[in-house]
């Protein structure tokens, strides 16, 4: 097959990978002209994609895989189509942002031809694919939905950094505008995919028919929602059992012991692309949802907890030096997506303290460009709030933080035995 990927980014320049190295003929379509040059380089544009760079290396060369700006060049002709494009949300009110999305199926539909079959990947509010993106794609190509071409919908459930083991790992859900849709996207997918034996799925692992777009929608946006509630409730039992002198950690090992739950773990807050705003996308389509709702408003509270944790300790935070430790929204990864630094250091600073922010993986530099003071190890403070997980922390002392005086450790991260004479709270932990 000729196969188009639109978007080169985390996911679709994997995707893309994978697909040529099933032996298809694949081009890839990007607005960013840095990025389609490092792909037809044979380097990857971004890095931390496991195998990426090497499989680049001998794809790209053999004439397998090469990436254009040009819809004009990769669209007309393609087998197939699968897009991968980032769909926003605005943080204020909560509704999706189109705007990168329509501005793509605008260009895909300029060029379409017949005899295309259309996977959308990016994760989209359910009766997106029907109700936007069919009718968008018609009336701009002139082209007809389950005559002329096929439009599914396929959500993309991969990690960054694993994504060739992921793909193997999870099942594909796949759902089309109708039975035959359907038929076809599962077929267009068993060419691209191979899977891992997953003895403990209810089916054998594999492409999955969800029967419908609408139903393929829902399956992303319930299982990353479901992570945001379920972070909700350990909250919330965190909160309860650091008033009562309980470690909820405990709690949570106790119950995850038998096999009917699955508590998370409390933290400061939810970062990154996806479990933040998932819920959003959820909720925009089901308002009535008030568990979805609260959970979401509940975990965008956590921050303040912290900080007001720490005020508890310290007393009226003006004036006082506060570190935040960890601009990423989780350890380990170099990305500031919705990253639970950003309310934790406006609340800080709305309180009145000299906030600065300290994180292994970013410059001086990087973080100013956030609006950032960085802190350096070493350097006086009061107190810290930890934001991040990165295995640095871990063996933090007292000496490294001059002065401190009170650490919320938001991430359940260090050793509290290390940290004689200074108040160490984690969240959730009554006994800390
Ligand atoms: N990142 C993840 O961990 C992850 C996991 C699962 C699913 N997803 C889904 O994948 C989507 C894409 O995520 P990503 O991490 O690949 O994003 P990304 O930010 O890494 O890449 C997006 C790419 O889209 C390109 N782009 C923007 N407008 C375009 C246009 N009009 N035409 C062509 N290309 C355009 C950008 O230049 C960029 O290269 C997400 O929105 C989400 O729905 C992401």
């Amino acid at each position: 097959m000729k196969i188009a990927v639109v978007a080169m980014g985390k996911i679709g320049l994997p995707l893309a990978v994978q697909f040529a190295e099933k032996g298809h003929d694949v081009i890839g379509v990007d607005v960013q002209q840095r990025v389609v040059d490092e792909v037809n380089k044979g380097n990857e544009p971004f890095p931390g994609e496991a195998f990426l760079d090497e499989k680049l290396k001998k794809l790209v060369p053999a004439g397998k895989l090469h990436a254009t700006t040009d819809y004009a060049e990769a669209i007309p002709g393609a087998d197939a189509i699968v897009l991968v494009v980032p769909l926003f949300v605005n943080d204020e009110t909560w509704e999706p942002d189109f705007g990168w999305m329509d501005a793509a199926t605008k260009s895909l539909a300029e060029h379409l031809t017949p005899d295309t079959i259309i996977s959308y990947e990016t994760t989209l509010p359910v009766g997106t694919t029907r109700t936007r993106w069919k009718p968008m794609i018609e009336e701009i190509s002139g082209l007809k939905e389950g005559k002329d071409f096929t439009l599914v919908f396929s959500p993309e459930r991969v990690l960054t950094g694993r994504v060739f083991a992921d793909l193997r790992r999870y099942p594909k859900l796949v759902g089309g505008l109708s039975p035959e849709g359907t038929a076809k996207g599962i077929a267009f997918y068993q060419q691209l995919l191979d899977f891992d034996e997953r003895p403990d799925l209810p089916r054998p692992n594999g492409v999955w028919t969800m029967g419908t777009a609408e139903a393929a929608e829902m399956a992303k946006l319930a299982e990353t929602t479901y992570r945001d509630v379920n972070i909700g409730l350990a909250n919330q039992f965190g909160k309860f059992a650091a008033k009562h002198g309980i470690d909820v950690y405990k709690v949570i090992d106790a119950c995850n012991s038998q096999p009917y739950s699955h508590i998370h773990r409390p933290g400061i807050a939810v970062g990154g692309h996806c479990i933040p705003v998932y819920p959003r996308l959820y909720l925009w389509t089901d308002p009535d949802a008030t568990i979805v709702r609260t959970a979401r408003q509940a975990n965008m509270t956590m921050p303040q907890y912290c900080v007001d944790e720490a005020a508890a300790v310290l007393g009226d935070l003006k004036g006082k030096k506060i570190v935040v430790l960890g601009a990423s929204y989780r350890g380990k990864v170099k990305e500031t997506a919705f990253s639970g630094v950003f309310p934790t250091v406006k609340d800080l600073a709305d309180a009145g303290a000299e906030v600065t922010v300290h994180d292994p993986m970013f410059t001086d530099a990087e973080l100013a460009k956030f609006g950032f003071t960085a802190y350096h190890i070493g350097e006086p403070v009061d107190g810290a709030l930890l934001q991040a997980d990165h295995p640095e922390y871990k063996d933090l002392t007292p000496a490294d933080l001059p002065g401190i005086k009170v650490l919320v450790d938001g991430r359940h991260v260090v050793d509290p035995a290390k940290w004689d004479g200074v108040k160490v709270i984690v969240i959730g932990d009554g006994e800390a």
